[in-house]
């Protein structure tokens, strides 16, 4: 999801990535669950969280940087003078959701200045894998709630745009065929 959240934190063996833009056939492709917490995995962390800080964003899942595994990092700290929280979810799963809902105007790093409402439930209970080997879970609410839900739909090919009435989602569409078009050329 896009949207800066405050300075990020560096160092000095993280490397950008750069993020796949819409339309692409493997943001459509369900990823594969991550098997085991490898060195490789360590890596891709910490360049994920880098390529989010700097585009900026809140929220970035593997496939949009071409890694067709199920991982996402983020961080929806909104204050700049709030200590920064990245983090890290492999396999993550929704085990539940609230009734309640709550509508976000969304955007996607793979979908560059593009919004969109989109209704989610308010809050949700997250269960994943860390970096550490254990197993996490934690409940989300606010824009916790609707970045890590955002995120996990990617995981599963699914992109925010896929909410919307055909019309629109068209429309966005032809603006990235036309966005990537230009890029190609430039
Ligand atoms: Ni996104």
């Amino acid at each position: 999801m896009l949207r800066a959240a405050g300075p990020s934190p560096k160092s000095a063996r993280m490397t950008k990535r750069s993020i796949l833009i819409h339309p692409d056939p493997r943001l459509k492709t369900a990823c594969d669950p991550v098997a085991d917490v490898t060195d490789a995995l360590r890596v891709l962390a910490e360049d994920m969280l880098e390529t989010m800080y700097d585009a900026p964003g809140i929220g970035l899942a593997a496939p949009q940087v071409g890694v067709l595994s199920r991982m996402l990092v983020m961080d929806c700290v909104k204050d700049p003078e709030a200590k920064p929280r990245p983090m890290v979810l492999l396999n993550p799963q929704v085990i539940a959701a609230s009734e309640d809902t709550s509508v976000y105007e969304e955007g996607c790093l793979s979908i560059p200045d593009q919004f969109a409402d989109v209704e989610r439930p308010a809050a949700v209970t997250v269960r994943w894998l860390g970096l550490d080997g254990e197993e996490h879970q934690e409940d989300f609410d606010g824009l916790w709630a609707t970045c890590v839900q955002h995120e996990i739909d990617h995981l599963n090919g699914k992109l925010f745009i896929d909410y919307l009435g055909p019309m629109k989602r068209q429309m966005i569409t032809r603006r990235m065929v036309k966005l990537k078009r230009d890029r190609a050329r430039a």
